[in-house]
């Protein structure tokens, strides 16, 4: 029994911009009847015979429709009217030429970990990637083929089983494009650089449905821009990566809790650590959260940080020195194969950072040195929360990511649309919203944390990482404040993306 999905969209408004003085090409040809009520018995019907066996389409009457839409922020998300759920590349050029001829918007899905804010303004058909999964290590054993839709975890213990290891997000539960067209941040970026910075080649499905390869050799213009600035573009149904023998056998993992009245000892700690992008090579990756405890006080948010080095525990204990002076309230540490490390940072597929169905309400400022009296304000805000209102901060935390950054630095920041290669820290503020009613004050805590950060470091711009955006921000906030870099990705837009098909992702040129 399925229902009737309704595409009462008004799907040809926004393009106007884009379309003047050009032909309107056949795909945006205004139709003698336009489709509004299209079920998706009729999609299954008219699109069957187009795509692959194996192809799947659901609409909401199907049972499988809400896990299939199931995302991790409800702060964002799309209106989906019908799922389909390609398994190649020719599914995907056939999908997105039969919504172009039925003027219905598409919007590929990976992870569905998104959270930028303008995924909430798109309506329509959802293309999931999820069937398009394939790993193939190439025969020199130095890059490996991945289907549009891998996502991070499968990807480290495919390679990993395998004695390889690529660049990844940290998240086991991310997309690897929906991280990687964006740049992509993980363990191994101090060695390798971004998830971006290893991709050699890409097979990408065009705005009118055409596929084509892009890579240095090929299509090389967009090749910048899908490196940073990539959602904006294309879908890609498979990319060519490099990978890297898997190293040390092990690496040395150190978690801590700290109480607050710590808190300046701590980022003096962190700031000499990382030197200002001088942090040694192998100390890959920390992540450190105000979070409530409430089994250790429910006064005041805790210092939860944790630590991972790229090989053994007496080479990171060295380093780790100044933060096991600093008395914690727990400490524990050890030593596992790369392919766990994910875990023992809270960071798998089971951990409560990769849950589905909250609305979290975020914001971003990309740091460059943490600034002290700016993070003690933060924690006091924090604090705060915790007595007024202890159900909004229950959930929330205020991250702090610190990666070793090497490998980034190393690379020409004008060779793709990644622009931030000289910021260090990642922040996030994540609000976990319990119901409706906090949602205002979310967004007023959201909104202060930013102003702090950006109060902390005078003279800087806000640097919003195009991934942990809120999507509340600016275009130059998340593809860089050159503004050589706009005109760039706008007039590629106008050649790869002429009517703006691909806008629902902390768009280039607005709705
Ligand atoms: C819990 C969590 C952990 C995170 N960890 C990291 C991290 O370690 N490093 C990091 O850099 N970022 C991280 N992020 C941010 C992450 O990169 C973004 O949220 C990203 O958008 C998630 O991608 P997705 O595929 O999971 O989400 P989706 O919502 O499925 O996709 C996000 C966007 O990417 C587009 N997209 C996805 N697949 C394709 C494709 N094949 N072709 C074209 N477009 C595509 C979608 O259309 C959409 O616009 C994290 C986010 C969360 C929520
Ligand atoms: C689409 O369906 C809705 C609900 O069934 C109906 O109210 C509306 O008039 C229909 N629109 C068109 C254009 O047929
Ligand atoms: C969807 O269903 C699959 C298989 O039944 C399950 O493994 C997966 O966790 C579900 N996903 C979500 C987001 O609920
Ligand atoms: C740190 O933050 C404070 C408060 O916003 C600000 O006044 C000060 O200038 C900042 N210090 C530095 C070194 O940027």
């Amino acid at each position: 029994m399925r229902s009737l999905v309704i595409f009462s969209l008004c799907f040809l408004s926004g393009l106007s911009s884009l379309v003047s003085g050009a032909s309107v090409p056949r795909y945006f040809e205004s139709q003698p009847t336009t489709r509004r009520n299209l079920t998706t018995e009729q999609v299954r019907r008219e699109l069957s015979s187009q795509v692959s066996p194996g192809t799947l389409i659901f609409g909401p009457g199907d049972a499988e429709f809400a896990n299939r839409t199931s995302r991790w922020t409800g702060f964002s998300k799309p209106d989906v009217r019908v799922v389909i759920e390609p398994v190649a590349e020719s599914d995907v050029s056939a999908i997105v030429k039969y919504c172009n001829r039925n003027s219905i918007d598409f919007l590929a899905i990976g992870g569905g970990h998104g959270l930028a804010y303008s995924l909430k303004r798109f309506s329509g058909l959802q293309i999931s990637m999820r069937q398009l999964n394939n790993i193939a290590i190439q025969k020199n054993s130095k890059s490996a083929w991945f289907g549009g839709g891998t996502v991070v975890g499968p990807v480290i213990q495919y390679l990993h089983d395998r004695g390889y290891v690529t660049t990844t997000g940290g998240c086991e539960c991310v997309g690897m494009l929906g991280a990687g067209l964006g740049g992509g941040h993980g363990r191994y970026e101090g060695l390798y650089g971004l998830i971006s910075d290893n991709i050699v080649q890409l097979r990408v499905v065009l705005a009118d449905g055409k596929a084509i390869v892009v890579s240095k050799s090929s299509n090389s213009d967009l090749f910048w821009a899908m490196r940073g600035a990539g959602h904006n573009f294309g879908i890609v149904t498979s990319f060519e990566m490099n990978i890297f023998p898997v190293g040390p056998k092990t690496w040395h993992w150190h978690n801590y809790i700290w109480r607050g009245k710590h808190l300046e000892r701590v980022f003096a700690a962190i700031n000499a650590f990382h030197n200002n992008g001088k942090t040694p090579i192998n100390m890959a990756f920390e992540v450190g959260n105000f979070v409530m405890d409430t089994s250790i006080t429910s006064e005041e948010p805790v210092l939860f940080w944790s630590f991972v080095y790229r090989g053994p525990a007496d080479e990171a204990e060295k380093l780790l020195a100044p933060f096991n002076a600093i008395d914690a309230v727990s400490s524990t540490m050890g030593d596992v194969p790369y392919s766990q490390v994910a875990t023992v940072q809270g960071t798998s597929w089971d951990s409560p950072i990769c849950q589905h169905g909250n609305v979290h309400v975020t914001s971003t400022v990309f740091l460059q040195v943490y600034n002290l009296t700016t993070e003690r304000q933060i924690f006091e805000g924090f604090k705060r929360r915790a007595k007024s209102s202890p159900a909004l901060a229950a959930q929330s935390f205020i991250m702090h990511e610190g990666y070793s950054t090497e490998a980034v630095d190393k690379i020409d920041a004008a060779s793709s649309a990644y622009p931030f290669r000289s910021d260090y820290h990642l922040t996030l503020f994540d609000a976990v919203v319990p119901s409706p009613e906090y949602e205002p004050e979310a967004r007023a805590w959201a909104a202060e944390v930013r102003d702090q950060w950006m109060a902390g470091q005078p003279g800087r711009k806000l640097d919003a990482y195009v991934n942990y955006a809120s999507g509340l921000e600016t275009a130059p906030d998340w593809y860089g404040h050159e503004s050589w870099r706009i005109d760039r990705l706008k007039s590629l837009k106008a050649k790869y993306d002429p009517y703006n098909r691909f806008r629902y992702y902390n768009p280039i040129i607005a709705a």
